[in-house]
């Protein structure tokens, strides 16, 4: 089991950027602990980070063939990308929604989803607890679909 995690625009700042809202944690001490929670789980675990659509696009891409699931916290494009939500549409691998914040909780423009009808679930507002559960969903459910395809 290899769950690829991706993470979008500015959570390359994840520290530094709005404390007050995303914690004083950086991404890579969150990917330590999300290394930590995939041996417990006993699942391999893969990082990407970028701040462009098309990179997230061509990771997802590349998942369907190289992963069993994708943890996914998009940023801001989770709330306009069409490309990054035909991109889930178009893999066969269970991808998991996270959010660190709890965006219902905030700004209108977050309210709204546009990958979340393509994602088999939503984690929002837990911190970077956010990435645990969903490491700990999408492999429950790639599990699920590796036992029923027997
Ligand atoms: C975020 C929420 C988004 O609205 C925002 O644009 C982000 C981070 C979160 O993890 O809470 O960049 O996805």
């Amino acid at each position: 089991m290899n769950i690829l995690v991706i993470n979008g625009p500015n959570l390359n700042l994840l520290g530094r950027r709005e404390p007050g809202v995303y914690g004083s944690d950086s991404l890579n001490e969150i990917r330590n602990e999300i290394i930590n929670e995939a041996k417990r789980l006993n699942v391999d675990v893969e990082f990407f980070q970028s701040n462009h659509e098309g990179g997230i696009i061509d990771a997802l891409h590349s998942a369907m063939d190289e992963n069993d699931g994708v943890v996914l916290n998009a940023g801001a494009y989770t709330h306009y990308s069409y490309a990054i939500r035909d991109a889930i549409a178009a893999i066969k691998i269970p991808v998991v929604e996270v959010h660190m914040s709890n965006v219902d909780a905030r700004d209108e423009f977050r309210h709204n989803s546009v990958i979340a009808p393509v994602c088999c679930g939503s984690i929002s507002g837990f911190g970077k607890m956010s990435y645990l559960l969903g490491l700990r969903a999408v492999k429950e459910i790639a599990e699920k679909r590796a036992d029923d395809k027997i």
